[in-house]
């Protein structure tokens, strides 16, 4: 097969290793990919928002199955335009893509399917939604009604902090669509389905640690670590959010005219009372999706392919018993501002670690020196019997990355320790 994959994070450099291993594979073009990946495929540089030049190289060279990484190009409809120009394509329409582009579609969807899921509110004006802050009280939830790479949701544990994100919001957007819900509490945990129409093949969870710093603390970030399999998600929690969540929810989108075909995403809290939905993605997680490469068992390609012809029901997927873990490595300064161009050695002997793989997402070839070029950086991963082990193998590999200016969480994994501790 001749396959283009579109992205260049760590989540679409583990695709390319993952599809690039199939026999099935002939050629791998990436676009635009990024060093790490170079050995993989081919990168080419075709933007991502350039759905015309996609289309035209994909037509070009015979690509028999564009595999898209990234959730805005779905948003925006790329799905929709490689299907009307002939072509077979690994992501949900514009529509089905909703579920991650709209929050107040996405509950209304869960609603519908009766779905369990933290009760909510849409507004679009300041006075009402802060009226309703005071009424309900905290800790509550106020989130922006769009994409905002996870950076439009605020926790809020003071009515002063809701009320503040209100005023900032509606003074940056004075028509925004904001959803006010109740505060979830329990463990996050991020659960993959691949799902075409009514057929639903689960496709793995991990956990993954959003805070910047230590002991979740510090400001959300786009994911610093994570471990799969997640210990909190049991046989019976993950029945659960199969038959309470996901299949509920396919079955909706099919009469809703707007089948899901692709990987789901759900963004789960594991409650006292059992699973319920945060928010759903219309793609893989980044970093979980690192770790579940290394877990699959069975060869991504035709799964994928069988996911874009429509064809899923019958396919299974296993994945090995052993963890893997993924520490992500970020330039100092992320999330907020940090400097580029950093110089990076020492991954050599990080990806001859026992047990180890590297994987880039920020990073460029300066004279043929790396460096970084971004804030998530560097996805160091390991697998191992058990999460202990899988662990410390992925630490003794960052032990050996030389990058002075980058910095990573030291206690991924520490809270799955404590549930196998009981
Ligand atoms: P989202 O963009 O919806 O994924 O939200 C970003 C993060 O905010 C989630 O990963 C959670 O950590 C947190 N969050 C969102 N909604 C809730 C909720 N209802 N209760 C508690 N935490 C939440
Ligand atoms: N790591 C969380 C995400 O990909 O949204």
């Amino acid at each position: 097969m001749r396959v283009l994959l579109l992205g260049s994070g760590g989540r679409e450099h583990a695709l390319a290793w993952a599809i690039a291993r199939s026999p099935l594979c002939g050629t791998l073009f990436i676009a635009p990919g990024n060093p790490g990946m170079a050995a993989l495929g081919t990168c080419v540089p075709l933007k991502l928002d350039d759905h015309a030049g996609i289309i035209a190289f994909g037509q070009e060279n015979r690509i028999d199955l564009v595999v898209v990484g990234p959730e805005a190009p779905l948003v925006a409809g790329l799905a929709d335009e490689l299907i009307a120009a002939g072509m077979r394509v690994f992501g949900p329409s514009k529509a089905a893509a909703q579920l991650e582009g709209s929050k107040d579609f996405t509950k209304s969807v869960a609603v519908a399917a009766n779905a369990p899921t933290a009760a909510y509110r849409t507004f679009t004006s300041l006075v009402p939604a802060v009226a309703h802050v005071h009424e309900q009280g905290v800790p509550i939830v106020v989130k922006y009604d769009g994409l905002m790479a996870g950076k439009g949701v605020t926790v809020a544990e003071t009515i002063g902090e809701a009320v503040d994100a209100l005023e900032t919001l509606y003074a940056s957007e004075p028509a925004a669509r904001v959803v006010i819900e109740e505060c979830l509490i329990g463990e996050e945990v991020s659960y993959f389905c691949l799902v075409d129409g009514e057929t639903v093949l689960p496709f793995g969870a991990a956990q993954d640690h959003k805070r910047a710093l230590d002991g979740d603390k510090g400001p959300n970030t786009g994911g610093m670590g994570v471990y799969s399999p997640a210990p909190v998600f049991t046989v019976e929690m993950e029945r659960r959010a199969l038959d309470e969540i996901v299949k509920p929810v396919a079955r909706e989108m099919v009469a809703r005219g707007m089948p899901y075909r692709g990987i789901l995403f759900a963004g789960l809290m594991i409650t006292a009372t059992g699973p319920k939905l945060i928010e759903f993605n219309c793609r893989f997680g980044d970093p979980e999706c690192q770790v579940l490469m290394l877990r699959l068992a069975d060869d991504l390609l035709p799964i994928l392919d069988a996911v874009a012809r429509g064809q899923l029901a019958g396919v299974t997927a296993r994945f090995n018993p052993e963890s893997a873990v993924g520490v992500v490595m970020a330039t100092r300064g992320y999330p907020g501002s940090y400097p580029s161009g950093t110089p990076i050695t020492g991954l050599d002997d990080a990806a001859a670690m026992p047990g180890a793989t590297v994987f880039h997402a920020g990073t460029r070839l300066v004279d043929g020196k790396l460096v970084s070029a971004g804030g998530r950086v560097l996805t160091i991963c390991a697998t191992g019997k058990g999460l202990p082990e899988a662990r410390q193998r992925a630490y003794d590999a960052v032990a050996k990355v030389d990058w002075p200016d980058g910095f990573c969480r030291s206690d991924i994994g520490a809270k799955g320790l404590a549930h196998l501790k009981g």
